[in-house]
């Protein structure tokens, strides 16, 4: 695709999604893997089916909703991106990246984005919630950034800066939205990795050698975009299973588990994304 040609279909998908609502959002959500009930809290919902909005990516993965879900949520205007599509369903950089141009085409300025990890820090549990401080954007450091191509000044330089992607306020907001209802929230460094196929043993070994605290399959290039694009963005990864090399004899990691977690993990997301709405 061509800077012109993902222009072209930003515009469309923007057209196509100013006929369905009159909100103005001012928040992006994205809700990953078996969080889409989250969307649930939102109030007044104008609902908008992915495969209504022309070169919307759809989700084909177990656990991911396919609608955007646009309203009201502790006061402020959200649109909140039930499901996301991921490079290992087949898809291009540039069509997982069209929700976050587009979301900031419609005016969007704060992105938050949320995704199931395994936790790779011995310290974390299954069900834990950690604020993603930094990543590691393996696809992207072997050639695979969703910035490649001629670079569109009007939206971002061409070498965009990654230090301090992850808003400090934005994290310390979380934290002590957090402590306020009695819950802590692990920080850490998420590695962006294509899967499908979990980790091997020596590939974990060398994930947390190198520093990473998560592991996931999706966010870092929608992240990279928003950056590119100067948006205020926070990472919430929920630690849905221990990517660790040496797991308990018997335990077998399977996309189940990661969705069960997910469930498990909802009420406390829920609390938490809408105290930080609430703060905005
Ligand atoms: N590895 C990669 N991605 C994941 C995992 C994992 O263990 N759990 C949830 N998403």
């Amino acid at each position: 695709m061509t800077t012109t040609d993902i222009n072209q279909t930003v515009e469309m998908a923007v057209a196509t999604i100013r006929q369905h609502t009159s909100y103005q959002p001012t928040v992006g959500l994205v809700l990953g893997s078996g969080l889409s009930e989250l969307a649930n809290s939102i109030q007044e919902p104008d609902i908008i089916a992915y495969d209504q909005i022309p070169g919307w990516p759809q989700s084909t993965v177990v656990g991911h909703s396919g609608r955007l879900v646009i309203g009201q949520m502790e006061g402020k205007t959200v649109l909140v991106q039930q499901g996301r599509a991921h490079y290992y369903e087949g898809y291009g950089m540039e069509q997982i990246t069209l929700p976050v141009r587009v979301m900031r085409a419609l005016g969007i300025q704060t992105l938050i984005v949320t995704n199931a990890a395994g936790g790779i820090n011995p310290n974390f549990s299954p069900g834990d919630l950690m604020l993603i401080a930094d990543h590691i954007n393996f696809l992207g450091l072997a050639g695979l950034n969703p910035l490649r191509g001629p670079n569109d000044e009007s939206v971002g330089p061409r070498f965009p800066d990654m230090i301090g992607t992850y808003t400090l306020p934005l994290r310390q907001l979380a934290h002590q939205v957090a402590a306020a209802n009695n819950f802590s929230l692990q920080e850490g460094t998420y590695a962006y990795v294509a899967g499908p196929s979990f980790e091997t043993p020596a590939e974990l070994r060398f994930l947390r050698t190198v520093g990473a605290d998560a592991v996931g399959m999706s966010t870092v290039p929608t992240v990279v975009v928003a950056r590119h694009a100067g948006m205020k963005i926070l990472g919430i990864s929920s630690i849905t299973n221990m990517a660790v090399p040496d797991p308990k004899p018997g335990t077998v990691l399977d996309h189940e588990e990661v969705l069960e977690t997910g469930k498990q993990i909802i009420p406390r997301l829920t609390v938490l994304l809408k105290g930080i709405l609430q703060q905005l």
